[in-house]
């Protein structure tokens, strides 16, 4: 069996007053899961979107949903998006100090629970949760917005955190955000990462999302058999 990569659009760059259409194009176009961001304003300095819009975006797509708690204190929040309708939720490891209790109440819901990780902070605080966690979101660049430019340094990271979960044989996923796209995608599978989020890639290219998801799966098509 090959790997499986999948593609996450994530809806921040789409356009909001048009969210069901967006969401539908990138849905037929193939796309595997769909993220969505959280944001409090503190933990980022940027706001988005709570459990009711996640629970009206639930009633329009059949695609998991991949909630991104960019949020100080978490664990306030969990049992409002789980009611919302998410399929996958992380939460960051720099905002969460009871790490241990969040992730398994999440999964215990019967929802993957990620842990996220942002660019400035070491791997080797994952190692006592690593075990627990369904995936490990790389941040590969400073959350908060979209259309960022990638951080080379985090390559490295990617590879190092594959090596961990390969040499352990932890069934950990590793998903990758912030500045990706056709140019660098190459080399962010290359490195080890397995689900693969896109933002301005996808919803704000100058192409259409579809076609964008599209060129973002043939690239990854590439990777499958390895
Ligand atoms: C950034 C968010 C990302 C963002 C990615 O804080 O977590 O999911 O939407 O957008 P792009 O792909 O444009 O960097
Ligand atoms: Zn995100």
């Amino acid at each position: 069996m090959g790997r499986n990569i999948e593609i996450a659009p994530s809806i921040l760059s789409a356009d909001f007053a048009r969210l069901a259409r967006e969401i539908e194009k990138v849905e037929s176009a193939g796309a595997d899961v769909l993220h969505l961001d959280i944001m409090d304003g503190h933990f980022v300095p940027n706001l988005t979107i709570g459990p009711p819009v996640v629970s009206s975006i639930r009633k329009i797509t059949k695609l998991p949903l991949d909630v991104h708690l960019m949020v100080q204190c978490p664990e306030r929040l969990l049992d409002e998006f789980i009611e919302a309708g998410a399929n996958w939720m992380s939460v960051h490891i720099e905002a969460d100090v009871h790490l241990d209790r969040t992730l398994h109440f999440i999964r215990e819901n019967g929802i993957r629970g990620g842990v996220a990780i942002n660019p400035a902070t070491s791997l080797s605080l994952l190692d006592e949760i690593l075990p627990s966690a369904d995936y490990v979101l790389i941040m590969t660049v400073n959350p908060g917005f979209g259309g960022q430019t990638f951080i080379p340094s985090t390559l490295n990271k990617i590879r190092r955190l594959k090596n961990s979960i390969v040499s352990n044989a932890y069934p950990t996923r590793i998903e990758v955000d912030g500045g990706i796209g056709p140019n660098n995608l190459d080399s962010i599978l290359t490195a080890g990462a397995d689900i693969i989020v896109a933002g301005s890639a996808i919803f704000s290219s100058g192409k259409d999302a579809s076609e964008a998801v599209r060129d973002l799966k043939k690239i990854a098509e590439k990777h499958r058999s390895s």
